[in-house]
C-alpha cells in the first residue's frame, strides 16, 4: 500500500516541480506583483468535493501549478512593498525541500539530534546577529506572532509564579505596557494568555511614533497605587507602522526600576541591530529579557520563521517543562538536548535548516548588507519624497518603511477627505494595475500610503519607479 512512486518517475516530478520554480524566476522583473482575478473565479476553481481516487502527480502540477502561482502574490519581486514581506531566497527554498524530504521531528534529541544541535546554533547565530547574548535561549517559531506569544507567557511565568497552576487571579491582575503603535499579535497573546485586553496599557506615542516613556511610567505608578500588578513593559524596535523605534534604553530603565520583564517586538526591526547605519537606535536591546524577531522578515529566511530569544534557557523550561513517562527514553540524558522541554510544540519541524543554511551561504555580512542597502534605499525615498511638491510625508522613516501621501496642493486645498479619497484610490487602483503593490495605514487618523522593503533584489530603480508609479496613476486618477 506504498504512497511511494518508483524513482525514476519520482525523479522526474521532481525535475518538473524545479520548473515551475524556474518559471517564478523567469522574467521577474517584468511580470506582476499582484494578481487581479475576481475572487470568484479563484473561489469556483478550488470549491470540488473530496478526491476519493487521486490524480496522477503529473496532472496536478501541469493543470493546477500554473493557476496557483498565477493566483498567489509575487513578494519575491523587486516591486513587492506591502506589508513587512521578504523576497525569499533561493537557498531557502532548497532547505524546504530538504526539510520535507527528510520529515524528521526534532522533539526529542534521538530523533533527529542534527536538528536538534543545527536549531540550537541557529537560535546562537541569531542573538549573535542582532548583538544580543552569546549565551540566550530561544525556539524557533512560525512568526513574529508566535515568538511575542512566547515571550510573554515565560515573562509571565517567571514575574508571577503559580500563574501556571493557578492562572491569572482576577483580584490582583497582572497589567503590562506598551505604545499605542504596538503590533496586534502583542493584544492577541496578552488575550490568549489569560491576561485580559484591558490589561494591555497601550500608551501614547511622541511625534517620532516613539512611546512617551513619562506617561509609560506614570501609568504604571498609577496601577501599581490601585492594587494593579505590573509585570512587563513591551519595548517597539521597529513599528510595523512607521519603523519607529522606541528608547530601548529608557524603557530598560523603567523596567529595572519597577522590577518588571522588559520584553522587546523586534519582529521586522531588530535585525537592523546588526547594520552601522542603524544600530545606535537599537541601544538598550542587549538589556531585554525577551526578543521577538523574525528571520523570515529581514533575514530573508522563505515562510515560516520566527523566534523567541530569551535570556536564558531556564525561563523556557520553567514555562514549558514536563515530564511524561510515554516521552522518556532509554537513551534520555542530561547531555542530550531535548527541545520539547523547552517549546510549546511536541513535534517540531526542522525549520532550523533554511535558518541555519541562510547564514552558512551568504554569511551575516551579506545578510547584513541587504539590510543596510534597503535601509538606504528607502532613506532616499524618504528624501525624494520630501522634495516632491506632490507628495507629502507622514512619519519619519528610521528604518525601511516611508510613511507618505499624494498631496499635491490643489488636492490639499479641497479639505482632508479629499486627500484620503484619492489616497485609498491609489492603493486599490495600484493593487489592481499589479506594477507596484504597496498597502497602506492611517496616521493620524488619515489615510497614508506606507511602502516597506525588506527584499534582497530591489535596487535604485524600483524605489525611484514605486514613486513614479504613484505620481503618474494621482494624475491619471484626479484627472
Ligand atoms: C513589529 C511586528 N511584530 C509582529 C509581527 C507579526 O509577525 P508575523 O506576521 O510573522 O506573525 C509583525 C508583522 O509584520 C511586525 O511587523
Amino acid at each position: 500500500m506504498t504512497l511511494d512512486l518508483d524513482l525514476p518517475r519520482f525523479r522526474q516530478l521532481l525535475e518538473r516541480a524545479c520548473e515551475h520554480v524556474l518559471s517564478l524566476y523567469e522574467g521577474l522583473e517584468e511580470k506582476r506583483v499582484t494578481h487581479a482575478s475576481p475572487p470568484r473565479l479563484v473561489e469556483d476553481r478550488f470549491t470540488g468535493p473530496l478526491p476519493t481516487d487521486g490524480r496522477a502527480p503529473e496532472d496536478v502540477l501541469a493543470r493546477d501549478l500554473p493557476f496557483i502561482l498565477e493566483h498567489s502574490t509575487l513578494n519575491i519581486s523587486p516591486r513587492f512593498f506591502a506589508y513587512v514581506m521578504s523576497g525569499g531566497s533561493q537557498v531557502g527554498i532548497l532547505a524546504e525541500l530538504l526539510c520535507a524530504a527528510l520529515n524528521v521531528n526534532h522533539a526529542k534529541w534521538h530523533l533527529a539530534s542534527a536538528a536538534a544541535e543545527i536549531e540550537r546554533t541557529s537560535i546562537r547565530w541569531l542573538s549573535e546577529f542582532i548583538g544580543y547574548r552569546a549565551d540566550a535561549g530561544g525556539a524557533l517559531v512560525s512568526g513574529g506572532s508566535e515568538a511575542n506569544l512566547y515571550c510573554l507567557r515565560v515573562a509571565r511565568d517567571a514575574q508571577a509564579p503559580g500563574t501556571r497552576e493557578e492562572g491569572c487571579r482576577s483580584e490582583r491582575p497582572l497589567t503590562l505596557y506598551a505604545s499605542a503603535e504596538t503590533h496586534s499579535c502583542v493584544m492577541k497573546s496578552v488575550e490568549m494568555l489569560g491576561i485580559g485586553s484591558r490589561h494591555l496599557r497601550k500608551i501614547p506615542v511622541d511625534a517620532r511614533f516613539r512611546v512617551d516613556v513619562a506617561k509609560l511610567e506614570a501609568q504604571l505608578v498609577q496601577d501599581v497605587e490601585a492594587g494593579l500588578r505590573p509585570f512587563c513593559v513591551v519595548g517597539n524596535a521597529g513599528t510595523v507602522n512607521t519603523g519607529s523605534v522606541d528608547d530601548l534604553d529608557a524603557l530598560a530603565d523603567v523596567a529595572a526600576r519597577h522590577g518588571l520583564w522588559f520584553h522587546v517586538d523586534g519582529a521586522y526591526g531588530a535585525a537592523a541591530a546588526s547594520v552601522d547605519l542603524t544600530r545606535d537606535l537599537f541601544q538598550g536591546l542587549r538589556r531585554a529579557d525577551s526578543i521577538a524577531l523574525d528571520p523570515h522578515k529581514w533575514l530573508q529566511v522563505p515562510f515560516e520563521a520566527g523566534c523567541a530569544l530569551v535570556r536564558d534557557w531556564s525561563s523556557l523550561r520553567n514555562a514549558f517543562g514536563y515530564a511524561t513517562p510515554y516521552l522518556q527514553a532509554k537513551s534520555d540524558s542530561a547531555e542530550r538536548w531535548d527541545w520539547m522541554g523547552h517549546t510549546f510544540q511536541l513535534s517540531r519541524s526542522f525549520r532550523a535548516l533554511k535558518v541555519w543554511m541562510q547564514f552558512q551561504v551568504y554569511g551575516s555580512r551579506k545578510l547584513a548588507a541587504v539590510i543596510e542597502e534597503n535601509v538606504r534605499l528607502m532613506h532616499a525615498l524618504a528624501r525624494d519624497i520630501d522634495q516632491s511638491p506632490d507628495f507629502e510625508r507622514m512619519a519619519p522613516a528610521p528604518l525601511s518603511i516611508v510613511c507618505f501621501r499624494y498631496a499635491p496642493a490643489w488636492l490639499r486645498a479641497r479639505g482632508e477627505d479629499a486627500v484620503d479619497a484619492l489616497n485609498d484610490r491609489l492603493l486599490e487602483e495600484s493593487e489592481r494595475r499589479g506594477t507596484y503593490f504597496l498597502t497602506g495605514t492611517k496616521l493620524k487618523g488619515r489615510t497614508t500610503l506606507r511602502a516597506c522593503l525588506v527584499n534582497h533584489r530591489a535596487t535604485e530603480a524600483h524605489t525611484q519607479g514605486l514613486l513614479a508609479h504613484l505620481r503618474a496613476l494621482g494624475e491619471e486618477l484626479s484627472g
